[in-house]
């Protein structure tokens, strides 16, 4: 059963939200640095949405800023090190005007031992908030202006959804709409469920309402969001809730991510295959084609049960697009385990893949498991796998020349004014000419020309 957090509590935010705007006044500036998946871009929605409550405009200038804030991911060391980095260069902003207000927030921070780093060596970052404490931020932010104190929010409660919080969206074409969240696989690799907590589902009403409050705004694609979004149980199945989404006039577009292939059903895949506005595209994380690394893996399905999903989306759905995440150098891989992977990727034909060097995330089980391969084979096989994966995304496109593909328009290409992008019904990159901005429409356009990562060519 979904438990929301008190009504009251979100009127006492809202009330800190007023008290915070009366304070500020007019002009003061905020810049929000989003790090990681779509879940943090979501969460950053709402942060967005509440600073703009509290009177805050935006602004993309560390110059310009009175508050900067960071939400923060956790999923591999490489993001921690770069926002450790980040943090240090503000430090001379601070000394410089000791009225700006630094903040930390999101995955990094619920991780053990966090805590107390920020409060040793970054005494001059203002408040440090985890992702239970999201909500709390106009309480958080009038504590620090109003008592000069210096905040640590970091919660150990579980198993709360918090509904009424205001959402700026960040894109008028498409929007994210978070289901459900926190995760309870514990794959051995991976810090989400220590850093984001056991799954909750939103009530089905709650996302019902908010999706068609989207549809509302004009906006045609919604992407439904949860670490393990196909586990929903928000009084519907997921494959149910997507068929009710897929209901409301004006959607145009719906997509999810991320699936875990033990709890993908037959009845999903058929509303996929059904429903016209529900896209035709499948993120589907196998993470190693080795049935031994999976176990170790604690993914809890085998090569053959995955290639079985795979077929079955194939067969019922055709012109399916296909993504996926890989994670080459766990712990104990050999390169045995690792052709096994090659030969899953020859298999399935994805379009493209997100793959990863193994990353060590203190912690969990994996971390104190041991290597085979070292450092440098490990990136020698990741160098491989991108060649055979290119090579597979670049004959992929190539068979789509000639086709025509519905895109839903972006904006205008980032190199080439005269030239508008958006994406194909399974998710790719499209280009092609048009002098006029078709921005949020969805237009007709021929594939003449490829490459590996995006598609060219002529509205019709
Ligand atoms: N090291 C490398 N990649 C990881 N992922 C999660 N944890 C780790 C880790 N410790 C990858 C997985 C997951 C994606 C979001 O990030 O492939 O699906
Ligand atoms: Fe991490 Fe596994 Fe949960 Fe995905 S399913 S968030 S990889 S623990």
């Amino acid at each position: 059963m979904t438990v929301k957090t008190d009504e009251k509590e979100i009127l006492r935010q809202k009330g800190f939200a007023e008290k915070v705007k009366n304070i500020i006044g007019e002009g003061k500036k905020y810049l929000l640095i989003t790090l990681g998946c779509q879940q943090n871009e979501s969460d950053s929605e709402k942060l967005h949405g509440m600073l703009s409550e509290m009177g805050y405009t935006e602004t993309e200038l560390i110059d310009e800023a009175d508050l900067i804030l960071y939400n923060t991911c956790a999923v591999r060391e490489n993001a921690e090190k770069k926002l450790f980095g980040r943090i240090g260069a503000l430090k001379p902003y601070k000394e410089k005007n000791p009225d700006l207000i630094i903040g930390v927030c999101g995955c990094m921070t619920q991780q053990k031992g966090m805590d107390e780093r920020f409060r040793r060596y970054y005494k001059y970052v203002d408040m440090v908030f985890g992702t239970y404490s999201l909500y709390a931020l106009p309480e958080i932010l009038y504590k620090v202006i109003e008592d000069r104190a210096q905040i640590r929010d970091i919660r150990d409660i579980d198993g709360e959804v918090t509904e009424g919080i205001p959402i700026k969206r960040q894109s008028n074409v498409k929007a994210y709409l978070s289901v459900m969240y926190g995760c309870n696989n514990f794959c051995s690799y991976c810090v989400v469920p220590y850093v984001r907590g056991r799954e909750r589902s939103r009530e089905y009403k709650d996302v019902l309402d908010e999706a068609k409050s989207i549809a509302s705004s004009g906006i045609k694609e919604i992407m439904l969001l949860g670490q393990n979004v196909n586990s929903y149980n928000g009084g519907l199945s997921f494959a149910e809730l997507v068929a009710k989404v897929s209901e409301i006039d004006g959607i145009e577009r719906i997509r999810f991510m991320s699936s875990h292939p033990k709890d993908i059903s037959s009845e999903l895949i058929d509303v996929m295959a059904e429903r016209k506005n529900v896209c035709n595209q499948l993120h589907l994380p196998v993470q190693s084609g080795s049935n031994r690394i999976l176990k170790i893996m604690n993914r809890r399905y085998t090569v053959e049960k995955y290639m079985g999903i795979i077929d079955e989306v194939k067969r019922k759905i055709p012109d399916v697009t296909l993504t996926t995440d890989i994670i080459v150098g766990f712990p104990g891989e050999t390169n045995e385990d690792f052709y096994k992977t090659m030969e899953l990727l020859k298999a399935v034909r994805y379009d493209s893949i997100f793959s990863f060097i193994y990353s060590k995330r203190k912690g969990t089980p994996a971390a104190v498991m041991e290597d085979c391969l070292t450092e440098e084979e490990k990136h020698i096989n990741f160098d491989k796998m991108l060649k055979l994966q290119n090579d597979i995304s670049l004959e992929k496109n190539k068979a789509m020349i000639g086709s025509v593909q519905s895109v839903l328009v972006e904006g205008e290409s980032k190199t080439d004014k005269l030239r508008q992008c958006g994406r194909s019904e399974g998710g790719k990159l499209v280009h092609f000419a048009s002098d006029k901005d078709l921005t949020g429409e969805i237009v007709k356009v021929k594939i003449t020309d490829v490459n590996t990562w995006t598609l060219s060519g002529d509205m019709i």
